[in-house]
């Protein structure tokens, strides 16, 4: 899975495995993820801690865990994707069932819209399936436009409504 993607526009990236040591990373991207808007509408503290959210990556790196960092050529961490299984009894945004791993992804604002996302998604989506993994979900909010043009290009599809997301379905 380590290999450079050349990024649509100009940024070239160093692809490799998430690791237990990039919990920390993780986690400020899922920070990311959750305040897309710009407004900071949750803290690291609360996805370290608040039940709400900690489930997403505590515990990183359980052996079902999947996912893929970007780094710029300084070695940088500029983005990540990850997928995790989770359990019924923390079904969320973006759940589907308990074979169906869930989805999030981040890129630092800076490198955003030069192709890091793309190739992010598509290694981990190449990861999932040689895996073994039947299908991937993911929760895309109203109005995050960028993102939901990305998961729908690489086919992903509507399946289901949680407030004011979609649950998004790619099968593999
Ligand atoms: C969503 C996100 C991960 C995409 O990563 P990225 O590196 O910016 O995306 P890419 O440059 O690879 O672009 C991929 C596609 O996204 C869409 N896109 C990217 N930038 C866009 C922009 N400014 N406006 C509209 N669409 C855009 C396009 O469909 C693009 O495909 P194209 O290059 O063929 O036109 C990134 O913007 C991000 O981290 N956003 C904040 C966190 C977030 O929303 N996470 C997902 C939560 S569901």
């Amino acid at each position: 899975m380590i290999r450079e993607a050349r990024a649509a526009h100009a940024v070239r990236v160093h692809l490799r495995p998430a690791t237990s040591s990039d919990l920390d990373l993780l986690e400020r991207l899922l920070v990311e993820a959750f305040n897309w808007t710009g407004e900071t509408r949750v803290t690291l503290a609360e996805v370290r801690t608040d039940p709400q959210h900690a489930h997403h990556l505590r515990g990183w790196r359980r052996s079902t865990d999947l996912g893929v960092v970007a780094e710029a050529p300084s070695g940088e961490p500029v983005g990540a994707a990850w997928a995790r299984v989770v359990p019924v009894g923390e079904a969320g945004y973006g759940y589907v069932s308990e074979d169906v791993p869930e989805l999030g992804m981040a890129v630092l604002s800076p490198y955003r819209g030069q192709g890091v996302g793309r190739a992010l998604l598509d290694t981990c989506v190449d990861a999932l399936r040689g895996a073994g993994r039947r299908a991937v979900s993911l929760s895309v909010e109203d109005g995050n436009e960028t993102a939901r043009r990305l998961y729908e290009s690489r086919g992903f599809v509507r399946a289901g409504r949680v407030g004011g997301s979609d649950t998004l379905l790619l099968r593999l």
